[in-house]
């Protein structure tokens, strides 16, 4: 039985002009059977584990678990990185076992910093090497979008890795700023991965799982992406200077959508950071704003399963929506955050899915979102989930890293 809750959407998310509509969301604390979710026992052992099951068999696909072969190799440290200021370590992951697809894991962790230190962990769009200009950091053997960030994967790119990308995106990762105050990050390449572009699932973690791709529910490379994650906290479980137990997931657009995901489902993970994750991240479908399922379907049907494209046109009656998945990372902090002129990931959907996720903080003891409305632009609100939509374009900025270190400092360093 798929029961309804009738929520009005628009009073929870309108603020100044209102566009949303009331919708029916479906109740994240009611469960498939129709009992009524009332404690935190019924939460871990029911509606989480079929949650988990319903967005795995109907959306993100599933997910093989750790592999038994996985082997890895640290093949650089570097004590003088950045200056002095880092050290720079650098992991073959071979989540297969060697020889086979590599994904290599680059971290800098803060030289200063006492003890095993808090780490950001996030995949990147243009390779490890477009993160910051540090001639140590290894090129990427895997195909690269000359034009990336942001490219259109229909068009033709260049693809191999040049000295030249060095540094590209590096405005998005404030590197120096976790360094200095006591963040080590932690990154790797989505295509080494699996492959963004056409021919799908022709390279890396996808061909160690043929049998896994004929299925309706099959290994996609959005639940690839959020896979590699748990793949990398095995190895930060063995990094000494790493907390592992302070891992803070972090995840822009697409690469946001794969991070809740991946929170959602392993709960080693200490926090979740979804910036501008969207459609098919925290932004709701019931409101019918934004991007919807038929366009993630058509542009990128390698995202997310065989079986997701049945509610082609269905965005506003699915059975299930992504409160729910920002709920599956509960009772963790998790920080959803907008653009305003992003339409695409409808700003203000994120923030009414944010807030949908809150009963189920309260029901497990965490605070929620401390905010009625949807908040004015550039003004952060941070409680157990914290949100803000900054102005501008799609895009991570400063203002967006500050807010998500005050988080981090908030939740992390207690
Ligand atoms: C496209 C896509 C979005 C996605 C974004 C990105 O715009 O429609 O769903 O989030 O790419 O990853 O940059």
């Amino acid at each position: 039985m798929k029961a309804l809750v009738r929520l009005s959407i628009g009073a929870l998310a309108c603020w100044g002009a209102c566009v949303a509509t009331a919708a029916d969301l479906p109740e994240v604390l009611l469960a498939n059977d129709g009992t009524k979710i009332t404690t935190a026992e019924q939460w871990r052992t029911k509606r989480r584990p079929e949650l988990l099951e319903q967005f795995a068999k109907e959306m993100y696909g599933v997910s093989p678990g750790k592999p038994e072969k996985m082997s890895f190799e640290v093949f650089d440290r570097d004590k003088g990185a950045l200056g002095g200021k880092a050290t720079r370590i650098q992991v073959a992951i071979y989540p297969g076992g060697k020889p086979g697809p590599r994904m290599d894991l680059l971290l800098y962790v803060p030289n200063e910093a006492p003890g095993p230190v808090p780490v950001f962990l996030g995949l990147n769009f243009a390779g490890n090497h477009a993160i910051h200009a540090d001639p140590g950091i290894r090129l990427t053997e895997s195909w690269v979008d000359q034009r990336q960030p942001n490219a259109d994967p229909e068009k033709k790119p260049g693809n191999r890795a040049t000295e030249e990308m060095r540094g590209k995106n590096a405005k998005q990762w404030p590197i120096e700023e976790m360094m200095s105050r006591g963040y080590a990050l932690a990154t790797m390449y989505r295509e080494d991965v699996a492959p963004d572009h056409e021919p799908y699932f022709s390279t890396g973690v996808p061909t160690l799982y043929p049998e896994l791709q004929q299925r309706e529910d099959n290994f996609t490379t959005m639940g690839a992406w959020a896979w590699s994650l748990s793949r990398a906290m095995d190895v930060l479980e063995k990094e000494p200077s790493i907390d592992s137990k302070r891992v803070a997931l972090f995840g822009f657009s697409r690469l946001g959508k794969a991070a809740l995901w991946a929170g959602a489902n392993d709960e080693r993970f200490a926090m979740v950071i979804s910036n501008e994750s969207g459609a098919g991240g925290a932004k709701l479908f019931h409101r019918g704003q934004g991007e919807d399922i038929k366009r993630l379907n058509t542009l990128f049907p390698h995202w997310f399963a065989r079986s997701f494209s049945k509610y082609i046109g269905k965005d506003t009656e699915l059975p299930f929506d992504q409160h729910m998945v920002l709920s599956l990372v509960a009772p963790r902090p998790l920080y959803v955050a907008s653009a305003l002129d992003d339409k695409n990931s409808d700003p203000e959907g994120e923030f009414a899915g944010a807030k949908a996720a809150e009963p189920v903080y309260r029901l497990l003891g965490a605070e929620g979102l401390p905010a009625e409305t949807w908040p004015p632009v550039d003004t952060a609100v941070q409680g157990g989930i914290g949100y803000h939509v900054r102005s501008g374009k799609h895009d991570v900025q400063p203002f967006d890293w500050q807010q998500y270190l005050a988080f981090a400092d908030k939740h992390l360093k207690k």
